[in-house]
């Protein structure tokens, strides 16, 4: 976790940053409090409190470090720390966020596009729910039981009606579910989900656009944590296809934060129809002097945003263009490769349970037993002697219905069944996989005898 190294091109970065503003009087910003030492040092200290999030043995939930670029570019730019909410704030960092989110949209296969930074995944469904309130009025939004659980709490907010609907046995949204919904009518927004947070499923969304040429709906499309994989050249037909077809959808949601290599507050929500800006109007009596161009706060729900979310963007995408077969598609290829090997290894051991083929990144599996309790319980004794080992895996409650599916041999004795889950997000597992492997077999071989 040493930073001591990427620290030297920061101080040679923060030096031209100064030169621009050398005509300022004074202050020339040195730092000299043996107590701010001292508080730095006890806060080094509290934070050893936490799981190794940046280590390749941390196989668990959706976290990956930033990219030491991003990691530095947002350093520098707290130097000045500019709010993008409008040009007045943040000049430089506005334009480089208008780049950005341009590449974004580029990526999804829009021609046109408004759009923005915002906090996070969930804010920024919040906002294309918000949209869409006002582009298609108050039907039912319907998005799959193993969409994000927020989709639900925002049409709460937004005093939308919301439905979920099942999923198959990969735990995609189910085609014919939609269908039966849609017959019922008054649906305004269907959300499909290209890469859910449980499973790594990809909705198919090529199908439920052709679903809306015959209903007419709108389609929000929650690429949060999967929308990178689009950039991926060796992923399943399903996959492939629904990727293919993001620019047909009416608003895209992706999370730079998950898996854009940024740090935490940086999400994403692009608009096809840059007419929809109109929904945003208002009016601000501070903000918006200093020049007649667009200020991202007259497109975007939020009012203050970090600027520096915007530079490190900007500053990763300028080193790791999001071009096929380039190094940052590279990572993602190994991650996806990675997930597919682990799935290999515990569909061919006995003592595991796999579940289905992992479409993107995320593995699911659980312990063999007679019952899905005694699974359970097994399971839940290989995660703790995982982490004994170093090795840090998720757990995730599945549902009896995708149990049924993927394990029919266990008794059902429970609802659900607690299963191992892993997110193997860094491009670094893939070679860590060996070691990820040994360590796992070696939890469950302990758990076993214990
Ligand atoms: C598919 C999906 N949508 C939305 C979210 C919410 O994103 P955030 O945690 O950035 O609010 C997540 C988070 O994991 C996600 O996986």
């Amino acid at each position: 976790m040493s930073a001591h190294s990427e620290l030297q091109y920061l101080e040679e970065a923060l030096r031209i940053l100064a030169r621009g503003f050398r005509d300022l009087p004074g202050g020339d910003g040195q730092v000299q409090s043996p107590r701010l030492r001292e508080v730095l040092n006890e806060t080094a200290l509290k934070l050893q409190d936490n799981f190794p999030y940046p280590h390749p043995l941390y196989a668990g939930q959706m976290l990956k470090p930033p990219h030491p670029v991003a990691r530095l570019a947002y350093m520098m730019a707290l130097y000045l720390n500019p709010n993008n909410h409008a040009l007045d704030g943040g000049r430089a960092s506005s334009a480089m966020e208008k780049e950005a989110v341009a590449n974004l949209a580029h990526l999804f296969g829009f021609e046109k596009h408004l759009g923005h930074l915002c906090a996070s995944g969930t804010i920024a469904n919040l906002e294309a729910l918000w949209v869409a309130r006002h582009a298609r009025h108050r039907g039912r939004v319907l998005a799959s039981s193993q969409a994000h659980y927020t989709h639900a709490r925002m049409c709460e907010v937004l005093q939308l009606p919301f439905q979920d609907l099942a999923v198959d046995a990969m735990g995609r949204m189910d085609i014919n579910a939609l269908e039966d919904a849609l017959q019922r009518g008054s649906v305004s927004t269907v959300v499909a989900t290209l890469g859910t947070t449980a499973l790594g499923a990809v909705d198919p969304l090529h199908e439920i656009l052709k679903l809306r040429e015959r209903y007419g709906f709108r389609v929000h499309v929650d690429a949060a944590y999967g929308g990178y994989f689009t950039l991926v050249e060796t992923l399943d037909a399903n996959a492939r296809n629904a990727f293919a077809a993001t620019g047909q959808a009416d608003s895209i949601v992706v999370d730079p934060h998950k898996h854009g290599l940024q740090p935490y507050g940086c999400g994403c929500i692009l608009l096809r129809d840059a007419a929809e800006g109109r929904f945003y109007k208002h009016d601000s009596p501070y903000t918006y002097f200093t020049s007649a161009e667009l200020h991202l706060g007259e497109i975007s729900l939020e009012c203050s945003r970090p600027g520096a979310a915007a530079v490190a963007l900007w500053a990763t995408q300028r080193l790791l263009p999001m071009v096929r077969g380039g190094e940052f598609a590279r990572g993602l290829t190994h991650s996806h490769q990675a997930a597919r090997a682990l799935h290999q290894h515990v569909s061919e051991e006995r003592c595991y349970l796999a579940g289905p083929v992992p479409e993107l990144d995320i593995v699911v599996w659980a312990l063999t037993a007679r019952g899905r309790a005694e699974a359970g319980r097994r399971t839940q004794a290989v995660f703790d002697a995982a982490a004994q080992r170093q090795l840090h895996l998720a757990l995730l409650r599945v549902p009896g219905e995708l149990a049924a599916a993927w394990w029919p041999a266990l008794e059902c004795d429970a609802e659900s069944v607690t299963a191992l889950r892993s997110c193997l997000m860094k491009a670094e597992h893939r070679d860590w996989l060996p070691r990820i492997i040994s360590i796992l077999d070696d939890a469950a071989k302990e758990a076993a005898g214990a």
